[in-house]
């Protein structure tokens, strides 16, 4: 048997279900606060990726896959998802002032060869966001909630959100400096990556999953204590309209994150949910001021977020917050001989095309066997197409659910069928309204709510 490779997952039935119900929620709320789809290519140069993510990443030295193609060029499957949505807003000169700032996002699959356990794997799908042309605090702000609120909305409570600044260029050489004095007499204690990491890129050895736990790494300087006065004032502000914007907020000093594109704002999103396990990171982004420029376009300022879509299902999971998903079908319709099989090809496709979930038999069933079929799809309906009934222009509609059959005009079928298929939509599973009100009154919450004023 050929098995799928190694740290990639099959999704089907009724997890793809949720997903696909999570990805309409987040195409939802991406539509509100007016940010763009966009799809670029799985693969790319590879020089994107060492540019653009940073020659001293894990990512790009151990974790990309990379290939050569049939005319000789280096490419590699995309890791991550700013590198390429960056080289595109460059591409298709999108960087003209009507233009910004471009607010983009994206739901798609990437691809890190690291070593797979629950939570980590080597496809993993991630959807992410990125605001391309603007510097204000605002922005930074805005992401962060806007992440934090797709998780509110999916009704996910266990979520801690980090948040630090690495501060301007200047404030990043200062730490820089720091960091070599700090860890230059430790050198024998850390792996080699680090000592490596040591002259090309400190900071990257603060990321490091071999050095992480040791007494070096904890007393090691933080960047907020090497922020000059305008990056420190910056990083108030971002503070300043979170609070406004009612988002918790921790500042942690230890969150650099793991690529090296980033300055001033960065900010990761934990689980906090017991027995979530090591992979707790379900989301983190941050400022990228300098890539745009980096990668050949006009100085640009830049910030985005990307949340890994498998570990918020996780998340959902173990909060018992994955959506009830309406698996019924509205009709099943069946048929005994050639005739009204025929009949039903065109009934199925009329019914289909006029917004109604419809199934029929492939498998020549006995109509025994057809109405169990009909029943393991919920189907809310089931016709029997009988040649008889068909003479008269008429089909029997038999309602599953109070057993009722009532012979029905084919000219009226869909205003039937419309009038007494009550939907049920998916809904997220049942959860506790915070609309902070307590006393009487209509609650404005869409979703079923523990709120106990809600009538
Ligand atoms: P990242 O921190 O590398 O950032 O990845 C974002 C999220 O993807 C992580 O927080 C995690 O939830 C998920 N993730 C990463 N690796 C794996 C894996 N092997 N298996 C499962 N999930 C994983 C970025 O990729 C940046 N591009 C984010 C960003 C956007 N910064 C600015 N704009």
């Amino acid at each position: 048997m050929i098995t799928k490779p190694k740290g990639t997952k099959d999704i089907y039935g009724m997890e793809a279900k949720c997903w696909q119900y999570v990805s309409r929620v987040i195409d939802e709320v991406m539509e509100k606060y007016n940010y763009n789809f966009i799809r670029v290519p799985v693969f790319e140069s590879s020089e994107l990726f060492h540019r653009g993510v940073g020659e001293t990443t894990d990512i790009v030295t151990k974790e990309t896959y990379d290939f050569t193609d049939r005319g000789g060029r280096s490419m590699t499957l995309r890791p991550e998802g700013t590198a390429g949505v960056v080289r595109s807003f460059i591409e298709n000169k999108v960087y003209g002032d009507d233009n910004k700032p471009a607010k983009y996002y994206y739901n798609m699959p990437m691809y890190r060869y690291e070593r797979p356990q629950a939570g980590r794997l080597r496809e993993l799908t991630q959807f992410g966001m990125e605001i391309i042309g603007t510097d204000d605090p605002l922005s930074d702000a805005e992401i962060i909630s806007l992440a934090v609120n797709i998780y509110s909305l999916l009704g996910l409570k266990g979520i801690k959100v980090n948040i630090n600044s690495l501060g301007d260029s200047k404030s990043r050489n200062n730490y820089r400096e720091a960091l070599i004095k700090h860890f230059e007499p430790h050198k024998d204690e850390l792996c080699s990556d680090c000592i490596e990491r040591l002259e090309k890129n400190p900071l990257r050895i603060l990321d490091c999953k071999v050095d992480k736990d040791k007494e070096i790494m904890k007393t090691a300087p933080k960047t907020i204590d090497y922020l000059n006065e305008e990056s420190k004032e910056r990083f108030e502000k971002v503070k300043e309209y979170l609070e406004i914007m009612q988002v918790k907020y921790v500042v942690d000093p230890s969150v650099v994150r793991g690529l090296d594109y980033y300055n001033h704002t960065v900010f990761e999103i934990e689980a906090d949910i017991e027995g979530f396990g090591a992979q707790n990171v379900i989301g983190g982004g941050g400022r990228y001021n300098n890539m745009v420029e980096q990668l050949g376009g006009p100085s640009t300022p830049a910030i985005g977020f990307a949340a890994g879509f498998d570990r918020l299902m996780i998340a959902l999971e173990k909060e018992n917050k994955l959506p009830k998903i309406d698996n019924s079908v509205d009709l099943f319709l069946l048929y005994v001989n050639e005739d009204e099989k025929k009949y039903a090809a065109y009934l199925t496709n009329e019914l289909r095309m006029s917004g109604f979930i419809v199934e029929t038999d492939y498998l020549a069933r006995s109509l025994k066997a057809g109405f169990k079929q009909a029943d393991r799809l919920n189907s809310k309906f089931t016709i029997v197409l009988n040649s008889d009934d068909l003479k008269n222009n008429e089909v029997k509609v038999k309602n599953n659910k109070t057993r009722e059959e009532e012979l029905v005009s084919v000219d009226a079928l869909i205003y039937y069928l419309d009038e007494n298929i009550v939907d049920e939509e998916s809904s997220l599973d049942e959860h506790e309204c915070n609309c902070n009100n307590s006393s009487d009154h209509e609650c404005s919450c869409d979703k079923t709510c523990k709120c106990k004023d809600k009538e």
